[in-house]
């Protein structure tokens, strides 16, 4: 089976849109820096607002130099149309342009607040890879399906929408298993849960391809915090973090970090 760098993401949602967020960039090239992390411990993302995407990412790029880890800088969402009368979108092109190598999609506050649907998921999934951005599809079940017993139901249903597509490019995108239930709430599902839909996810991978399901990134998503990280990170199909609030402040980012 290939190894799967463990990825660990921050989506830093709508916060640390301007000088703040070069600050936080700064501090976080700093910590891994001095932490010197052996190359292959992780693959580091940080997913700014739009606002900071290109200033953070000319940060990164200053401080890059030395550092043995991948660092990289992801959109929170874009539009799947590379271009066109779209007051307010910014595209995939854009995002590239901007410094962006990656682009979370399918985000559950997406999908809650802004309407997002499987089919508007896999359509930009299908964008993104082509345009070669590389895509973090985020799935999860809301408390009311977890209860009701259908949450395997929900993330298959989720997942089977653009799965698929990222055969295209096997091991370029990552599927983010985020129970809504946990996001920012603080109750973070246990090890044996989160490993369950993740093997869940993993075996409809390998319906599709054994490549697919053993070259796919499987991050989980939902109050990761330093002391919960260990516990997460080593259940086996368990291949990174979206970390959320705990990504605002260098020293719990590097904490989950220093977990692996
Ligand atoms: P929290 O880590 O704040 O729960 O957020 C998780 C999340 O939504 C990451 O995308």
């Amino acid at each position: 089976m290939t190894k799967r760098v463990p990825l660990i993401a921050g989506n830093w949602k709508m916060f640390h849109g301007g000088r703040t967020g070069c600050d936080l960039a700064i501090d976080i090239m700093r910590g891994l820096r001095s932490a010197d992390l052996p190359a292959g411990t992780a693959d580091v993302v940080m997913a700014p607002p739009f606002t900071a995407l290109a200033a953070v990412a000319a940060t990164v790029e200053e401080a890059r130099a030395g550092l043995k880890l991948s660092v990289e800088i992801s959109a929170q969402n874009f539009h799947a149309k590379a271009e066109g009368a779209f007051t307010g979108e910014v595209s995939a092109p854009m995002l590239l342009d901007a410094g962006c190598k990656w682009v979370i999609i399918g985000h559950s506050e997406r999908r809650q607040l802004f309407g997002e649907t499987d089919a508007g998921v896999a359509e930009k999934t299908k964008a993104a890879l082509d345009a070669g951005l590389r895509p973090i599809v985020c799935v999860g079940e809301t408390l009311e399906e977890r209860e009701g017993g259908k949450t395997l139901e929900v993330v298959e249903r989720q997942v089977g929408a653009f799965a698929k597509l990222l055969l295209a490019d096997v091991g370029v995108g990552a599927i983010a298993y985020e129970p809504v239930w946990a996001i920012g709430t603080g109750r973070v599902a246990g090890p044996e849960q989160a490993q369950e839909v993740h093997a869940a996810i993993r075996s409809q991978l390998a319906g599709i391809s054994q490549e697919l399901a053993s070259g796919t990134r499987l991050l989980y998503g939902g109050s990761v915090k330093p002391d919960n990280a260990a516990g997460l990170l080593a259940c086996e199909d368990v291949d990174g973090a979206l970390v959320g609030g705990a990504s605002l402040k260098a020293e719990s980012f590097l904490g989950i970090l220093r977990a692996l």
